[in-house]
């Protein structure tokens, strides 16, 4: 009995566009050397004034009109962002109050890059319990303002961007719906990728000292952090699919977390996947953490790459670590 599936889905974007050559005028990077190691050519950053909740709020009216549901009939939020616009409360009450939805419920899931997969057990799980029909699915962040844009921080700020993506889930139907999960977490390596300020173990939460030397800037060691992405991603697609009798040949398509082009070829190597299995869209887009699954699902709707009842999994990595998949009939 399948779980949950998509009704709808939408993006939003900043307006701005960063190119890489945009980046080589504020540190010492090449257009070059940023597409050979990551493959992006420009990224959207927001101006002062756009939000992260502004952004989720605007990918979720296209998310809602093409679901063909009005606001009103979301019984749930679930909102998956590691950049909130305030330390609290998190970013699902002020999309609530975008919205005017009446006064549902919404969960914040902090789980950085792999947070819209986590975010979909969770709006499955309410869906699965009868506990909720209609639930909203965000993934949306806001990095650029956590970016070091000097030298010293060239080796996240070429790589991180700013947008969102949403996702109206309702009960499955007919064989489609969500078929299962595998999801992990492993601590060990929670200072690879991280932001270390503002946090309450400090008194104040952040200091002058700490700011001046840049512990409110995403840091992260790319080398450990590609190590694991490129083996933990492909071996829990696979648990995925053989948990619920299927292989990488029964695959539609993969929407895989875009974290870097490098690592999506390899993954797409290591499941010996055909590149009309796999959608990569961080070219455009940077990596966005939450949002990069549902906004490539939503491209991938609108440009008729997904048919009802496709056999679809996505798969993410990133800080803490935690990592995993959804494997769903479309
Ligand atoms: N432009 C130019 N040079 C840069 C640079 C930039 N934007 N960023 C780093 N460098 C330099 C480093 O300073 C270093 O120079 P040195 O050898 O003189 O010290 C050199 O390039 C190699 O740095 P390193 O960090 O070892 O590079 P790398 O080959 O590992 O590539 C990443 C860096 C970030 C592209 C790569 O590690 C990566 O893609 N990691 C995964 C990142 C990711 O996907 N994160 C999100 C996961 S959710």
């Amino acid at each position: 009995m399948p779980g949950a599936r998509f009704l709808g889905t939408g993006l939003a974007v900043p307006e701005q566009v960063v190119t890489n050559d945009d980046l080589s005028r504020l540190m010492d990077t090449t257009d070059e050397w940023i597409r050979t190691r990551t493959g992006i050519r420009e990224r959207r950053w927001v101006r002062e004034g756009e939000t992260n909740a502004g952004l989720a709020h605007a990918a979720t009216l296209r998310a809602l009109e093409s679901a063909g549901l009005e606001p009103g009939r979301l019984d749930a939020i679930v909102y998956a962002t590691s950049t909130p616009d305030h330390f609290a409360p998190g970013g699902g009450v002020y999309l609530q109050r975008m919205l005017g939805t009446g006064a549902i419920p919404s969960i914040d899931i902090r789980n950085q890059c792999s947070g819209f997969v986590y975010a979909l057990a969770v709006a499955d799980a309410f869906i699965r319990g009868g506990l909720y029909r209609y639930v909203l699915v965000v993934g949306a962040e806001v990095q650029s303002t956590a970016l070091d844009v000097s030298t010293r921080g060239r080796n996240t700020a070429v790589i991180f961007a700013d947008g969102a993506g949403a996702a109206v889930l309702g009960p499955g139907d007919g064989g489609r719906g969500i078929l299962g999960y595998d999801l992990h977490g492993d601590g060990t390596y929670a200072e690879k990728l991280w932001v270390d300020a503002p946090g309450s173990m400090y008194h104040p939460r952040m200091s002058a000292g700490q700011i001046e030397a840049g512990r409110h800037f995403l840091e992260m060691d790319g080398k450990e952090v590609f190590r694991h992405a490129v083996t933990r991603m492909p071996e829990s697609v696979r648990a995925v699919l053989a948990a619920n009798g299927y292989t990488t040949a029964d695959l539609a398509l993969l929407v895989a977390h875009q974290a870097n082009l490098r690592i999506a070829e390899m993954m797409q190597k290591a499941l010996d996947l055909r590149d009309d299995q796999v959608y990569n869209n961080i070219e455009r887009y940077g990596n966005t953490t939450a949002a990069t699954i549902p906004m490539a699902l939503d491209e991938c709707a609108r440009a008729g790459r997904l048919t009802p009842g496709d056999l679809v999994a996505l798969t993410a990595f990133g800080s803490g670590f935690l990592w995993g998949s959804a494997l769903l009939r479309w």
